[in-house]
C-alpha cells in the first residue's frame, strides 16, 4: 500500500466567522436570565456551539457558487430539476418533493402513513414525527435493540438497529393490521447517532413486506449511516457511498429528509418516494403547507445548494474527515475517563448523565445539570436528551422518565477545528474532577406542552 501523509481535513478555510469569549461571571448571569435553559441563550454569547448539527453546516465554494444560479421562478424552475436529479442519484428513487425542512416532510408523511389508533413503530422516532403521530391519534413506539437503550452498554457496531422481536410482539398482541408504518431513522439520533446496518434495513423491509406494512426511512443522516455500513459491515468496504445509499433506500417505499444535516445546507427538507400515490398526495400537501410542488418552501438558491450538498456529503473524502472529527472528540473524552455512549456516533458524542453525576436522581435532571455546567465553565453549549426532552406524563399527570439520560455534544459539519473540540474535552475533564460538588435542578416552568418543554422549560439550581 502507498504511504499516505494526506490525513488532514479535505478542505481549507476561506471565510471565517469570529466567535466571542465571555467571562464566567457573565455566563452565570446569562444562565440566570435564561432560567438555565440553553435554548434561551443568545448565540453570540456561546463560544463553541454544539447545541445541534442541524442547519449549522459551513457550505463549500461549489455550493456558494451554485447559489448564484438559483432560478426563482414560481413553477418549474431549473433549480428544482437539478435537485431532483441529485436526490434521484443519492436515493435511487423516482419522485422528489422538496419541503421547507425535515419536519415539513415529517408532517406530510405522518398524515399519510400514521393512522389513528394504530402503531407507528421505529428504532427511535425523532420528536417531530413522534409529535405529528400523537396529534393524529397514532401510537408511536420505539423498537430499537436493547443495547441501544442502555448508555453504558459496551460498544457494538449497529446500535440503531430495530429489534424485530419487539415489532412481532405488537403484532402478536394487537394483530397484523395494528401497525400502519415502520420507520427507520438513520442514523439513530436519540441514542447517540448510532447507525443501522444494511442487514437490519433489509430484514425490516422483508418483515414489513410479509405483513404488508409500508416502510419509511427518516434519512437526515443518511451519508453518515452509509459510511458506517462501508466501514463496519462485511461486504461493503469496496462499495461507493452512493451505491450504499441507493441500496439502503431500495428497501423502503418512502424517505423523508431534513437536509439541514447530510444535505450540507442551512435549511431545507425532502420527501423522496417510489409510491406514486403518496407522491401525488405530497404534492397537494406541499401546495397548501409548504409551497408549490417545484419549490416546497425552498428558494431556488436553497435547492441549488442542496443539489450540490447531497453529492458532496455522499463522498469518501467528505465523510472520512467528518466521522474522524467526531471520533477525535470521543477519543479525547474516553482518555479522560468521561462516560460516553460507545462507540462514537456519526454526528456527535453523547455523555451519559447517569454515570457522570450518579448522585443526582433522574427527576433532578442530571444531563441538564451537565449542560449548564459546561456552559458555565467554558461557554460551550450542548443539549440535553434525557429527563427534560424525553420525559412525559401518564393520563394522571404522573411523570414517566426516559431510559436514556444523555447530554449530546453535536459536531457541526466543517465548522470547528479539533482545537475547539479540545476545549470541550478540557472543560468536561475539569467538571468531571469536581463532579461530587454538583447537585441537581428543579423545573420551575414547563410551558404549555410537555412534549415541547425542552425548548420552553425554566429551572432553578438545587
Ligand atoms: N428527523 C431527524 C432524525 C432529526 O434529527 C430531525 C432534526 C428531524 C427529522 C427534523 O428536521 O429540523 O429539518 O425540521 N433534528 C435536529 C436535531 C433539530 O438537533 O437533532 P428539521
Amino acid at each position: 500500500m502507498e504511504r499516505d501523509f494526506q490525513t488532514a481535513e479535505n478542505f481549507r478555510i476561506k471565510v471565517v466567522e469570529p466567535i466571542k469569549k465571555t467571562t464566567r461571571a457573565e455566563r452565570e448571569e446569562y444562565l440566570k436570565q435564561a432560567q438555565y435553559n440553553v435554548f434561551r441563550l443568545k448565540a453570540e454569547n456561546v463560544y463553541v456551539d454544539c447545541l445541534t448539527d442541524s442547519g449549522t453546516t459551513a457550505m463549500s465554494t461549489e455550493q456558494w457558487a451554485a447559489m448564484m444560479l438559483g432560478d426563482e421562478s414560481y413553477a418549474g424552475c431549473k433549480s428544482f430539476y437539478k435537485l431532483e436529479a441529485s436526490a434521484q442519484e443519492v436515493f435511487g428513487m423516482p419522485y422528489v418533493q422538496p419541503t421547507h425542512q425535515g419536519r415539513g416532510a415529517d408532517f406530510i408523511m405522518a398524515q399519510y402513513y400514521a393512522k389513528p389508533g394504530k402503531y407507528a413503530v421505529g428504532n427511535m422516532h425523532f420528536d417531530t414525527f413522534h409529535g405529528n403521530a400523537e396529534i393524529l391519534g397514532a401510537y408511536p413506539v420505539d423498537c430499537v435493540i436493547d443495547a441501544g437503550l442502555d448508555a453504558s452498554s459496551p460498544a457494538e457496531d449497529f446500535k440503531g438497529n430495530i429489534d424485530l422481536r419487539k415489532v412481532q410482539k405488537i403484532i402478536d398482541e394487537h394483530g397484523e393490521d395494528s401497525i400502519s408504518v415502520i420507520i427507520i431513522t438513520v442514523t439513530c439520533n436519540n441514542n447517540g447517532g448510532q447507525p443501522v446496518s444494511m442487514a437490519n434495513i433489509r430484514a425490516v423491509s422483508e418483515f414489513a413486506a410479509a405483513h404488508k406494512i409500508p416502510m419509511v426511512i427518516d434519512s437526515a443522516r443518511l451519508a453518515e449511516n452509509a459510511w458506517f455500513i462501508k466501514h463496519r459491515e462485511p461486504g461493503y468496504a469496496d462499495k461507493d457511498i452512493r451505491e450504499i445509499t441507493r441500496e439502503m433506500f431500495s428497501y423502503c417505499e418512502t424517505a423523508t429528509m431534513s437536509s439541514k444535516k447530510d444535505g450540507l445546507v442551512n435549511i431545507g427538507g425532502l420527501i423522496v418516494t417510489r409510491n406514486h400515490d403518496f407522491y401525488l398526495y405530497s404534492n397537494v400537501q406541499s401546495i397548501v403547507h409548504e409551497g408549490f410542488i417545484t419549490y416546497g418552501g425552498q428558494s431556488g438558491r436553497d435547492m441549488e445548494a442542496l443539489a450540490v450538498g447531497l453529492r458532496e456529503a455522499t463522498t469518501d473524502a467528505y465523510l472520512d474527515t467528518r466521522i474522524a472529527q467526531v471520533k477525535y472528540l470521543g477519543d479525547r473524552l474516553r482518555e479522560k475517563g468521561i462516560p460516553i455512549v460507545e462507540p462514537s456516533g456519526g454526528h456527535g458524542i453523547y455523555v451519559d448523565g447517569r454515570r457522570f453525576f450518579p448522585q443526582i436522581p433522574q427527576y433532578e435532571f442530571p444531563a441538564q445539570r451537565l449542560v449548564v455546567a459546561l456552559y458555565e465553565e467554558a461557554g460551550i453549549r450542548a443539549v440535553e436528551m434525557g429527563a427534560c426532552a424525553f420525559g412525559s406524563k401518564d393520563a394522571d399527570g404522573n411523570p414517566i422518565w426516559p431510559e436514556l439520560e444523555l447530554m449530546r455534544i453535536s459536531v457541526s459539519r466543517r465548522v470547528y477545528t479539533n482545537n475547539h473540540l479540545d476545549c470541550i474535552a478540557n472543560a468536561l475533564e475539569y467538571i468531571y474532577a469536581h463532579r461530587d460538588e454538583y447537585r441537581g435542578m428543579k423545573m420551575v416552568y414547563e410551558g404549555p406542552i410537555t412534549a415541547l418543554r425542552h425548548f420552553t422549560a425554566g429551572f432553578e439550581l438545587l
